[in-house]
């Protein structure tokens, strides 16, 4: 019964360190490139057709056999503008994790100080796009998306459209 009891101690423990040190040090599964095209490169696409496309007034769902449109009508309108603002200023966090490289296996450049003001200008810029979306005003969220639109380009400029990629 000692045994039984110990044993559970110890693994409760063992749980219990488990979950700090996956909560305290999350680890990148892709290269920075990747976490670009996955969440970056559609989520700004959403925002960047608010110039041209009312969120309330969308266009008919798009139909055809596959899950993307079998369930685009079901998170539709502002909300959708809403998410992908969360989800560029979710981002910005996941760029700054450590251990993440660059396709061409450099370091994520983390601890410079440009980085790091780059990615801030990149939250800045998606939390004036969820004040536009939740206040479902289509000026004030066209406006946003070149504050969007310029934090990509300033970071690319310095880390991207050069050769090394990621290297100062
Ligand atoms: C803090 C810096 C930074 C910010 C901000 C940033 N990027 Fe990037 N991006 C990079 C770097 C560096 C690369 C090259 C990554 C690599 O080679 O692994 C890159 C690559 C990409 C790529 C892949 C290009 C290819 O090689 O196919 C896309 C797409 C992209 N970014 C989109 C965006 C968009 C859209 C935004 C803004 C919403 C953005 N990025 C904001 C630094 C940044």
């Amino acid at each position: 019964m000692r045994f039984v009891g110990i044993a559970l101690v110890l693994l409760i423990s063992a749980c219990a360190s488990a979950n700090t040190a996956g909560l305290s040090s999350p680890e990148p599964t892709g290269n920075l490139a990747q976490l670009m095209r996955g969440i970056l490169f559609p989520n700004s696409n959403i925002l960047f057709d608010v110039q041209s496309v009312d969120p309330a007034d969308p266009p008919p769902a798009a139909s055809g056999a596959g899950a993307t449109a079998t369930f685009s009508g079901i998170y539709t309108g502002w909300q959708v503008v809403e998410n992908a603002a969360i989800a560029l200023r979710e981002s910005a966090t996941l760029m700054s994790i450590p251990g993440r490289r660059c396709e061409n296996g450099q370091p994520v450049p983390l601890t410079q100080a440009n980085w790091i003001q780059f990615t801030q200008q990149l939250r800045e810029a998606a939390d004036v796009m969820l004040v536009a979306a939740r206040a479902e005003n289509q000026d004030a969220a066209s406006d946003a998306t070149n504050d969007v639109a310029e934090a990509c380009y300033v970071c690319h400029e310095v880390y991207r459209d050069t050769e090394p990629r990621c290297t100062v």
